[in-house]
C-alpha cells in the first residue's frame, strides 16, 4: 500500500480560514480553568446575558406548533416583512421583503455578500482595526484586501481622504462596520456622507455595512450608510440578533440589498446551508415586535462596564485608549509597552504580552494582529462587573511592573 497523507490534500483556502488568536486564547483560558486557575477571560464577543424570556417563549411555542421543517431559503415571509418594517422605521433603510435575506447569523450574511460580489483580483478596502472574519472571507473569495489603518489618535476611523487615495479601478467593495468591533468606534453622519460621496462617484463600487452592534451604543448616534442619498443601490447592509438581543447561539442574521443582489446572496446561502431555523425565525419576529426593555437593560449594563474598563485602563501608564462610544470591546494601544521586560521575559509583541498576561496573571485578552492592529490588544467586557474589577486590578499590577 502506498503511504497517504490526507492533510496533503488540503487546499490553501483552509489555511486562510483561521480565526486563530481569539479561539486560541479562549481555549487556553478554559484549559487553565480546568486546572483550577481562576482565570478572568475577556476574549470572546458574546453577551453574558441569557436571551430575553419573551423570545425564548416564542421559539418554544413555534416549535410546539410544528415549525420544525425547512424554511424558504431567504426566510419566512413574516420575518422578512417585520425586518422590512424595522429597517425603515429604525434605520431609514428602504428595502421591501424581497430585498431581504434572512441568514444563519450575520456571519453567513457577510459570507453571502462577499461570495456574491467578490471575485479573483477584486479589491476590498477594509478599515483597520477590523473584525477578523472580513479579511478571511475576502481571501476565501479570492479577493485582495486593501487595509487602511487608523489608530487611537484618529479615533480609530480612517478619514475619507485616505480612503479616496486607496480607491482604484479594481476596487469593488468597502467594508464599514459602525459601531466597530474591536474599537467601539461609531462613524458620524457627516463622516459617512463623505464616504458615500466617494462610493457614488465610482462606477462599480459598493459598501458592505455591518451594523450588528446598533443596539449597544452609549454616546452619540449610529447612522446607516445605506440610508444616505444615492446609497440604496450601493449598499449591502448586514445585521443580526446575536449581540443586541443576546442571541448568539440561535444563529439568526439578515441582509438587505437591491433585489438582484439579494437573490444572488440567497443562492449562495441555498448552496452553503439553506434557510435559517423556522422556529428561530419566529422568535426573531417576537424579538423585533416585542418589548425592548431587556435590550435597554443590557445596554445600560454594558455602559456601566464600559466606564469601569475605561477608568481601569486609563490608570495604567503606557496604555492609550480613546473613548468607547459603543459595543462591549476595548482596544487599547499598548505599543509603548512592547520591548519592555518582566524579569527575563521580553514583551516583543502583543502575542507575547497576551500569553504572559494569561500565563502569569490569569487575564485572557486577544492580541491585535488578527484585527489588523498588532500594537493593540482586545478586551471584551461582556462579562460580569466582578470579573472586570478583578481583570483591571490584575492588568494594573502586571503592566505596571514592566520595565
Ligand atoms: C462585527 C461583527 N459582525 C458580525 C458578527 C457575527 O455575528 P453572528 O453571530 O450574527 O454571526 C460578529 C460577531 O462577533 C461581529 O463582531
Amino acid at each position: 500500500m502506498t503511504s497517504f497523507d490526507p492533510a496533503s490534500l488540503l487546499v490553501p483556502r483552509t489555511r486562510s480560514a483561521d480565526e486563530g488568536p481569539i479561539i486560541r486564547m479562549a481555549q487556553k483560558s478554559r484549559d487553565l480553568r480546568a486546572k483550577g486557575i481562576d482565570v478572568v477571560s475577556m476574549t470572546v464577543g458574546e453577551p453574558d446575558f441569557d436571551t430575553p424570556l419573551n423570545i425564548q417563549e416564542a421559539a418554544t411555542a413555534a416549535m410546539q406548533a410544528g415549525f420544525t421543517h425547512y424554511s424558504p431559503v431567504m426566510g419566512i415571509p413574516e420575518l422578512r416583512a417585520a425586518l422590512s418594517k424595522k429597517l425603515k422605521s429604525e434605520n431609514g433603510l428602504d428595502y421591501g421583503p424581497n430585498e431581504i435575506c434572512v441568514a444563519n447569523g450575520a456571519k453567513q450574511a457577510i459570507c453571502n455578500a462577499i461570495l456574491s460580489i467578490i471575485d479573483a483580483g477584486d479589491e476590498v478596502i477594509m478599515l483597520a482595526p477590523f473584525w477578523v472574519s472580513y479579511e478571511i472571507t475576502v481571501r476565501f473569495a479570492g479577493g485582495t484586501p486593501v487595509v487602511l489603518h487608523a489608530g487611537v489618535e484618529e479615533n480609530y476611523k480612517v478619514p475619507a481622504r485616505r480612503i479616496a487615495e486607496a480607491i482604484t479601478p479594481k476596487t469593488k467593495l468597502l467594508i464599514v462596520n459602525s459601531p466597530s468591533n474591536p474599537t467601539g468606534a461609531v462613524w458620524t453622519r457627516a463622516e459617512l456622507e463623505e464616504i458615500a460621496a466617494l462610493v457614488t462617484s465610482h462606477p462599480r463600487m459598493m459598501v458592505l455595512a455591518d451594523e450588528i452592534y446598533e443596539y449597544i451604543v452609549f454616546d452619540g448616534e449610529m447612522t446607516s450608510i445605506g440610508a444616505l442619498p444615492g446609497m440604496r443601490e450601493r449598499t449591502i447592509t448586514v445585521n443580526g440578533f446575536s449581540k443586541g438581543f443576546a442571541m448568539t447561539g440561535w444563529r439568526l442574521g439578515y441582509s438587505c440589498a437591491v433585489e438582484p443582489i439579494a437573490k444572488a446572496m440567497g443562492r449562495m446561502q441555498g448552496t452553503l446551508s439553506a434557510g435559517a431555523n423556522q422556529f428561530v425565525q419566529r422568535a426573531g419576529v417576537a424579538a423585533l415586535e416585542g418589548p425592548r426593555d431587556e435590550v435597554e437593560r443590557m445596554r445600560l449594563r454594558y455602559k456601566a462596564r464600559r466606564d469601569m474598563v475605561l477608568k481601569g485602563l486609563r490608570a495604567i501608564a503606557g496604555v492609550r485608549i480613546g473613548n468607547i462610544p459603543a459595543t462591549f470591546y476595548a482596544f487599547p494601544d499598548v505599543s509603548s509597552l512592547l520591548g519592555k521586560k518582566a524579569g527575563n521575559h521580553v514583551m516583543d509583541s502583543t502575542d507575547t504580552l497576551c500569553d504572559w498576561l494569561l500565563d502569569e496573571h490569569a487575564v485572557a485578552t486577544v492580541p491585535g494582529g488578527a484585527f489588523g492592529a498588532p500594537g493593540s490588544i482586545r478586551l471584551s467586557f461582556a462579562c460580569s462587573e466582578a470579573e472586570i474589577e478583578k481583570a483591571m486590578a490584575r492588568l494594573q499590577k502586571a503592566l505596571g511592573q514592566l520595565a
